[in-house]
């Protein structure tokens, strides 16, 4: 029996399937472009496979998504529609996202750019910033990982509110629910961390209404997908002042196409898709973990539910 690997670049496809073939000695590992019997193949542990391509295995178990996300997997049209589908989290990956939104938003809090263009002019500019518990911080998407963050957030001492489909409390976090509770929850964002998995309901939902609503000058980091944000109303907003800078981590064309304005932005800081990427290794050793527990039990806490779409 065989699990396949796809991960759009060859050579991290080339280690992946050398970690698991270690860690998974019972199951043959092999390129998902060069899958041998395709009926043999039982998982397919993939990111951002091509459409059609899942479907080519008639015995699969279950698709492993490389990431927290499963967007890139359901994204397929013809992805079988009674396929489970793992996600790949861990405390690893929860670990590097809190050091990602701390990282941002401090950053954001304490007017890092304006410093960094001071120190490159050679000019001695003092800001005195907020104390964090004066700075109001909103995190949308409160699932396991968003829900770690906002802590972090609290921890550092921000008054920090969350916004959520369903409304779940979070300890010392200020939490508001729905499409009723989002014009109160953007009112008072001075920083605006979207941390929300990609569903039809959450695509776009970044655009020119929801800048309008946070108070002239907010910030935003996205960190969840590029689908989320309406880019020529953020490039609109950030030239208008109704934002004052952003910081993304995802884009709607991953990379991030050479000729795009978002590069040149000077209130716009990029990342490449790496808030929470997880090393091979470990990445291997959680996949492998979840897999196990799916033969064994036939669930696993990581199967995602693909109508809700995380
Ligand atoms: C990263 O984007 C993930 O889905 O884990």
């Amino acid at each position: 029996m065989s699990i396949v690997v796809y991960l759009g670049d060859a050579e991290e496809t080339r280690e992946w399937i050398g970690l698991l073939s270690r860690l998974m000695p019972d199951h043959e590992i092999r390129d998902f472009d060069d899958p041998g019997q395709l009926s043999a193949v039982e998982y397919a542990v993939v990111w951002a496979p091509p459409r059609g391509g899942i479907a080519r295995f008639p015995n699969l178990k279950a698709v492993v998504s490389v990431g927290a996300g499963v967007d890139h997997v359901l994204r397929d049209p013809n992805l079988p529609k009674h396929l489970p589908i793992l996600r790949t989290t861990g405390p690893d990956m929860v670990q590097r996202l809190r050091e990602y939104v701390a990282l941002h938003v401090l950053a954001h809090h304490r007017e890092l750019a304006t410093t960094d263009a001071s120190q490159a002019r050679g000019e001695w500019r003092q800001i005195v910033t907020p104390v964090a518990g004066r700075r109001r911080v909103g995190v949308m998407g409160l699932g396991n990982i968003a829900r770690a963050c906002a802590r972090t957030l609290v921890d550092l001492g921000f008054d920090t509110a969350g916004w959520s489909r369903s409304g779940r409390q979070v300890d010392g976090v200020t939490v508001f629910a729905g499409a009723d509770g989002l014009p109160a929850f953007l009112a008072q964002t001075e920083i605006l961390v979207c941390l929300l998995p990609l569903t039809p309901e959450t695509r776009d939902i970044l655009d020119s209404r929801l800048f309008a609503q946070l108070p002239k000058g907010a910030r935003l980091i996205n960190a969840g997908r590029g689908g989320h944000l309406v880019e020529d109303d953020l490039l609109a907003a950030l030239d208008s002042g109704r934002l004052g800078g952003a910081t993304l981590d995802v884009f709607r064309t991953e990379p991030l196409p050479a000729d795009h304005p978002f590069w040149g932005h000077p209130r716009i800081r990029i990342t490449p898709h790496i808030a929470s990427m997880i090393d091979a290794e470990t990445g291997a050793s959680v996949i492998a973990e979840n897999i196990r527990c799916f033969e064994r039990t036939g669930a696993s806490d990581a199967v995602a539910d693909p109508k809700r779409g995380y």
